[in-house]
């Protein structure tokens, strides 16, 4: 049997929202992942990572439930399990700007209390295998904000942790970067059984790359939690029908509206005005309703083809959105 590195038990945690209202970020939420996995949480914009995340490096207390890191409770032996995790979220600033990356990643490296070649040796190897070594000695403020993130996730590396938390790492990254950083970070884990990988993102393509499981998570809930390949074996008969239509989407309204479309994605070229929907149905019979209705709004069809299930298939299905913004990333990522 594996070891556990996390654990929650009916996890939860309440913010009051706007006019007294009560926001429930997490609602009872279960997981447990094992030693040596790389393990994804996905979903739509306020479902609830990062306030999980924040949760499980102890950013923040829960509301109710429990939570394990590493063997230790994430309240009750919150000082003991620091030593022991890192954290990195896109888009933060790593450090301090006046200070060279080096001298960043020798303060970061003297918080956990590294010994001087070890530090040394470590701050080396990351700026070699992050690429970045030939911005060593360049102060922080000066770094394009690719450079800051591989800066960034350098630091999150300091500490050799045993559980590290990348929420939405790759974000501004460029396409060779986003890659050199998967392949990073999988090797780090793949190379030691005792690492554990947890981390969002909103880019399908890169979920279904690293991870051995996800969890879809809405409105603070658990709303699958498999590996990608069960995952989409579930969506058995439903169909993913990809629909290229010159002309303005916004004519036609609503698409989910027909029974039978679970769910819709759409991305637009702006160059062309040709926009790609996906269109995620229960039986494909619908589609040439679906059709008709793009056709008598003003705008051509001009390709219908079918895809083979993908990770974005099942999250459409469950979350019944796609992530427009996203989706034209991870194409090219
Ligand atoms: N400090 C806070 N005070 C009040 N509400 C909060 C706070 N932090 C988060 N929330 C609310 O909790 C919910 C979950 O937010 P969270 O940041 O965890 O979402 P997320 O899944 O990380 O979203 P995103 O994909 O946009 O990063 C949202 O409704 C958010 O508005
Ligand atoms: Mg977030």
């Amino acid at each position: 049997m594996p070891e556990l590195s996390i654990e929650t038990v009916d996890l939860t945690r309440t913010f009051k929202g706007p006019s007294n209202t009560t926001v429930k970020a997490l609602d009872r939420v279960n997981i447990r992942v094992n030693q040596g996995e790389i393990f994804g949480l996905l979903g739509p914009n306020g479902a609830g990572k990062t306030t999980l995340i924040k949760i499980l490096t102890t950013l923040l207390l829960p509301t109710e439930g429990d939570a394990y890191v590493a063997g230790f409770h994430v309240v009750k032996q919150a000082s003991e399990l620091r030593s022991f995790i890192n954290l990195v979220s896109g888009g933060e600033t790593p450090g301090y700007g006046i200070l060279t990356t080096r001298e960043n990643l020798w303060f970061f490296s003297q918080l956990y209390g590294l010994p001087r070649s070890i530090a040394n040796l470590r701050i080396k190897e990351l700026m070699d295998k992050l690429q970045f070594a030939e911005y060593a000695s360049t102060r922080m403020h000066k770094l394009s904000s690719g450079y800051k993130q591989r800066l960034n996730l350098a630091r999150g590396f300091i500490n050799d942790p045993k559980v590290l938390f990348l929420d939405e790492p790759t974000l501004g990254l460029d396409v060779l970067s986003a890659k050199n950083l998967r392949q990073f970070v999988k090797d780090w884990v793949r190379n030691d059984t005792e690492k554990t990988l947890l981390l969002t993102t909103h880019y399908m393509a890169e979920a279904e790359e690293m991870c051995d499981r996800v969890a879809i998570i809405d409105q603070g809930k658990i709303v699958a939690l498999d590996t990608p390949e069960s995952l989409k074996n579930k969506l058995e008969r439903r169909r993913t029908v990809k629909l290229e239509v010159r002309g303005s989407s916004s004519k036609f309204g609503d698409l989910k509206q027909f029974s039978g479309v679970l769910g819709v994605s759409q991305s637009q070229d702006i160059q062309s005005e040709i926009s790609t929907l996906k269109v995620l149905v229960e039986d494909e019979s619908v589609i040439s309703e679906v059709i008709s209705r793009i056709s008598q709004s003003g705008s051509k069809v001009i390709s219908v083809s079918k895809t083979e299930p993908t990770l974005e298939d099942v999250y459409i299905s469950l979350v019944g959105r796609g992530f427009e913004e996203s989706e034209a990333q991870s194409t090219t990522q």
